[in-house]
């Protein structure tokens, strides 16, 4: 307000001379003359005056409404600047609007597009401004709690992690304890204890993994029947499951390392009944009361007799093995220092990956190593 007085008192003080001469000659005039000489030269002067401050005022009103709306900090601020210049009632946008009335029409032309140009920058600015602090809210960690939100994805346990655990479960229902051994074992462990002498294909270079003259990759869990007994007397009931490791070509139903579980049973007076009864229930228990399964006999160095376990895949159509069983070998006692007339017991070793693709109707081995979230997802 201070600037647009100074320039109406500034624009007053350059009125051009010679409309006071002709101010001056109109009091010496007739009346008529006089009547219309003063009325049309004041009008005029007064015309151009307003139409120059009026100009010279709304740019000013320009210029403090957008530095208001530029320095508004918050959203009451904004709204406070908007009642101040757009603001319908009082307004300042609403005065500068209301001398349009006093104005010449030539003037309220020019007028009116200055006016209208202010206007546009001042509502432009107003737009800006809540623009402007919408933007730093976000920045400044606002949460829009009505967003729907994102899910993490879960992982959970890979299938032969699920089914180690479910045997574990299972076997701990029948009374075994779990026990565990090194996959790095030595020579007596996986071989000479376990009654396969020196001269044995099983023990063929080319059949496994060995580390040096005496240590290997164990190729079977059996190693675990040995270290159990070697530090416990007997009665012993003890599950052990872990990765063995065989130089086996990889396809659908090999693979050069997969997993065991081996169980044995030792006390007075265990039979080959205890084991084929122990091995039905836990077939029915993890694969269905329905399932076949059926014992052939086999041979193995540490039990005698022995049997193969088959079961009857899915589909039915064919009879795949789940592993090997038989009763503990005499010559198996007597390397880990029990007695053979005292007790008896039975041994098996299954493999964990052929029940879980029983279970699971699973074909190929090899997808339960391709770690495949499409596929480790089903289950
Ligand atoms: N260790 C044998 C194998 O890996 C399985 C087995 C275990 C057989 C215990 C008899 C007793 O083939």
């Amino acid at each position: 307000m201070v600037n647009g007085l100074g320039r109406r008192l500034c624009n007053r003080a350059s009125i051009p001379l010679n409309t006071y001469s002709a101010l001056m000659r109109s009091k010496d005039r007739s009346g008529k003359i006089r009547a219309s000489l003063p009325e049309r030269s004041t009008t005029t002067m007064s015309a151009a005056d307003s139409l120059e401050t009026a100009l010279a005022d709304l740019e000013a009103l320009e210029k403090r409404g957008l530095s208001a709306f530029g320095g508004a900090a918050d959203a009451d601020a904004i709204e406070a600047v908007r009642i101040e210049f757009l603001g319908q009632k009082q307004g300042q946008l609403k005065s500068a609007q209301e001398r349009l009335k006093a104005l010449e029409p030539s003037a309220k032309r020019v007028y009116g597009q200055r006016f209208n140009a202010t206007k546009q920058a001042l509502e432009a600015a107003h737009a800006e401004g809540k623009l402007r602090l919408a933007s730093k809210g976000e920045v400044q960690g606002g949460i829009d709690v009505t967003l729907p939100g994102l899910l993490p994805r879960l992982g959970h346990r890979h299938p032969l992690t699920q089914t180690a655990a479910e045997l574990i479960d299972i076997f701990g229902r029948f009374g075994f304890a779990v026990a565990r051994g090194p996959e790095v074992e030595d020579i007596r462990h996986n071989f000479d204890a376990l009654n396969i002498p020196a001269s044995h294909p099983a023990r063929d270079p080319l059949d496994n993994f060995y580390l040096s003259d005496s240590t290997m990759l164990r190729s079977q869990t059996s190693t675990v029947q040995i270290r159990v007994m070697e530090n416990q007397p007997p009665p012993v009931r003890v599950i052990a499951i872990g990765r063995v490791y065989r130089p086996d070509t990889v396809d659908a139903t090999h693979s050069f390392m997969f997993h065991q579980i081996e169980g044995l049973m030792v006390a007075k007076g265990v039979t080959m009944a205890d084991l084929k009864t122990v091995l039905r229930l836990f077939a029915r228990s993890y694969l269905g009361q329905d399932v076949k399964i059926r014992f052939r006999p086999s041979f193995f160095p540490f039990t005698e007799p022995s049997v193969e376990v088959d079961m009857l895949w899915h589909g039915g159509d064919r009879w795949v093995e789940m592993g090997g069983a038989g009763m503990v070998d005499p010559n198996v006692f007597r390397a880990v220092g029990y007695d053979p007339d005292e007790v008896s017991g039975f041994a098996f070793g299954l493999g964990i990956e052929r029940l879980c693709m029983r279970r699971h109707g699973i074909d190929d081995i090899r997808l339960l190593y391709q770690n495949d979230v499409r596929f480790l997802s089903q289950f």
